[in-house]
C-alpha cells in the first residue's frame, strides 16, 4: 500500500488532545495542503482562518458551549457536558474555512468539504490528528459573536463553511468500518 492509501486509511476523528502547540512550519504545510484543494471552476470560493492561538480556541469552546447552554432546548447542551463539556476538545489549532457568496459559485459547500478533508489528510500525513467540527459553527451564533469575529479578523461577507481541530492526540481509535454494502459495481 502506498504512503496516501496508508494516510487515508489511518486517519481518525481525534477528540482528545494534549494541548501542545503545532509548529509554525507545519501549521504552514497544512494550509498549503488546503490551498491545494480543487474547485469547481477553480473559483477557490473560501478563506482559511488558521487559528493556532489555543487560548482563543478555548474561548471559542466557551462561546459555543455558552450558545448552547442558553438555548430553551437543553438537549445538546446536556449532551455535550455528558461526555466531557468540551466541542474542542482541548485542541490547539483550529481550521476555520469560511466560505465566500462573492464568488458566486454552486458548489462552494463541496469544496469546502474537500478543503477540509485536505487538512485531514495533510495533518495525518504529518503524525497529527484531527477532528471535523461542525459544531463550530455554535461559536459565532452568540451576543458575541461580531466581537470575536472582529478579533479574528474573519472578514465581512463571508460565512462559516467548516471547522477542522488539529493537535496531538491522546486517544487513538480505530478508523470507521467501512461498509462495501454501500457500493454499487455494474
Ligand atoms: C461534515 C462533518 C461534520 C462533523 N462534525 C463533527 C463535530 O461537530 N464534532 C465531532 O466530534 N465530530 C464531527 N465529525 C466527525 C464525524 O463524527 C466522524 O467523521 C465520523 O463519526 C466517522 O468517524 P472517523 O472520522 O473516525 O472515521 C464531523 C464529520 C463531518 C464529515
Amino acid at each position: 500500500m502506498n504512503e496516501v492509501l496508508r494516510t487515508i486509511e489511518q486517519r481518525f476523528s481525534c477528540r482528545d488532545y494534549d494541548g501542545r502547540p503545532v509548529d509554525k512550519e507545519t501549521l504552514q504545510t497544512i494550509a498549503k495542503a488546503a490551498l491545494q484543494s480543487p474547485s469547481a471552476m477553480n473559483l477557490q470560493p473560501w478563506r482559511l482562518l488558521v487559528i493556532a492561538d489555543k487560548a482563543m480556541v478555548d474561548k471559542l469552546d466557551c462561546a459555543a458551549m455558552d450558545y448552547m447552554k442558553s438555548l430553551p432546548d437543553k438537549g445538546l447542551y446536556n449532551r455535550i457536558m455528558e461526555r466531557g463539556g468540551k466541542v474542542f476538545y482541548n485542541a490547539p489549532v483550529l481550521y476555520l474555512i469560511l466560505k465566500d457568496p462573492a464568488a458566486g459559485s454552486n458548489w462552494t459547500d463541496v469544496d469546502c468539504g474537500i478543503m477540509t478533508q485536505n487538512i485531514c489528510l495533510a495533518a495525518a500525513s504529518l503524525g497529527l490528528d484531527s477532528v471535523i467540527v461542525a459544531m463550530a459553527h455554535l461559536s459565532f451564533r452568540g451576543e458575541d459573536a461580531d466581537e470575536l469575529k472582529a478579533a479574528l479578523k474573519w472578514p465581512e461577507g463571508l460565512e462559516f463553511g467548516m471547522g477542522v481541530l488539529v493537535g496531538h492526540g491522546i486517544i487513538k481509535k480505530e478508523p470507521h468500518e467501512i461498509d462495501w454494502g454501500k457500493v454499487i459495481n455494474y
